[in-house]
C-alpha cells in the first residue's frame, strides 16, 4: 500500500507505540485520526494528526465514531484497555485477570465496527506483546491476552480477505506506560533487558516501523511480527 495520501485511524494513537506510529504514517503522506480516552495528554501534535476522545470499551462510542470518521483504509489499536494483571495465577484476583482482557475487547470492539468501513485493499494492525509467546514469571495475564491477540488476528485474515490484518508484537518497550523516572527507569529496563540478545529496551519508533511495514506489504496477511530485540530467544 503507498500510505500516501491515505487515511488512518490510530486508537491509542496518543502516546507511546501508536503516537510514533501516527507520526510515522503522517510523514508518509497519510492524514491520520489519533484516538484515546484523554487525546489532551498527548500534547502538541504535528500537523497531519488530529484527535478524538474514546474509549475502546465503550461499544457504542467506538461505532459511532467509527461511522462519522469513515472511510479510511488503515485501521491501528494500541491502545491498552484497562489495568494489566501482574502476578502468579494461583494468587491473582481473578476479576484482575479478566479485566486484563479489556485489550482484547477493545481491539475486537474496533475491528468489529471499522471491518464494514475499511475498502478490499484496507489494512488492520494490532498490537500484541511478546509474552503471548515467552512468559516470564508474573505474566500469564499478559501472555493469556497477547495470545488471543494473535489467534483472533489468523483466524480474522481469513474471514476479511482481501482486507488484510497483521500483529506486531514488541518486546519491552521504552515508552509512558511505564511511569519511573531518571536513575529508577534505567535500573528497570538494564535489570529486565540485560540478557537479552540486544540489551536494551526497544523504542516507539522501532515497533512503529513494524506497523509500518505491515501496512505496506500487501502480500502480508494473518501473521505476527515480532519487534522485541530477540527476546523469543534469550
Ligand atoms: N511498552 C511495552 O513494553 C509493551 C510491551 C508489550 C506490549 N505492549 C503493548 O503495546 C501497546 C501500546 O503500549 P505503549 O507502551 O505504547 O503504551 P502507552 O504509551 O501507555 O499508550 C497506550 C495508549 O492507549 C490508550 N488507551 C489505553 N486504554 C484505552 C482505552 N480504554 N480506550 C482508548 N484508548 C486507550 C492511551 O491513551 P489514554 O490513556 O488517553 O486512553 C494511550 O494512547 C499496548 O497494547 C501494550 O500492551 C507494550
Amino acid at each position: 500500500m503507498d500510505i500516501s495520501g491515505k487515511k488512518a485511524v490510530v486508537f491509542g494513537g496518543t502516546s507511546g507505540i501508536g503516537l510514533a506510529a501516527s507520526k510515522q504514517l503522517v510523514d508518509l503522506g497519510a492524514t491520520v485520526i489519533a484516538i484515546s480516552r484523554d487525546p489532551s495528554k498527548a500534547g502538541d501534535l504535528p500537523a497531519g494528526i488530529s484527535t478524538e476522545a474514546c474509549d475502546v470499551r465503550d461499544a457504542d462510542a467506538v461505532s459511532n465514531l467509527l461511522k462519522k470518521l469513515a472511510p479510511f483504509d488503515i485501521l491501528v489499536s494500541a491502545a491498552t484497555g484497562g489495568s494489566r494483571a501482574i502476578g502468579e495465577f494461583a494468587s491473582m484476583d481473578l476479576d484482575g485477570y479478566k479485566s486484563s482482557f479489556d485489550k482484547l475487547w477493545g481491539y475486537s470492539t474496533v475491528v468489529r465496527h471499522g471491518i464494514e468501513h475499511l475498502p478490499d485493499h484496507g489494512a488492520i494492525v494490532l498490537v500484541s506483546g511478546s509474552p503471548a509467546r515467552r512468559c516470564g514469571p508474573g505474566q500469564i495475564a499478559l501472555s493469556s491476552v497477547g495470545g488471543a491477540v494473535e489467534a483472533f488476528s489468523r483466524a480474522l485474515a481469513k474471514e476479511i480477505a482481501p482486507k488484510r490484518i497483521n500483529v506486531m508484537s514488541p518486546g519491552l518497550i521504552d515508552t509512558p506506560m511505564v511511569p519511573l523516572q531518571g536513575e529508577e527507569r534505567d535500573a528497570h529496563y538494564k535489570r529486565l533487558t540485560g540478557n537479552n540478545l540486544i540489551a536494551r529496551p526497544g523504542s516507539a519508533d522501532e515497533c512503529a516501523q513494524g506497523i509500518i511495514f505491515l501496512i505496506q506489504n500487501d502480500f502480508v496477511t494473518g501473521t505476527t511480527l515480532d519487534v522485541d530485540g530477540g527476546i523469543l530467544l534469550s
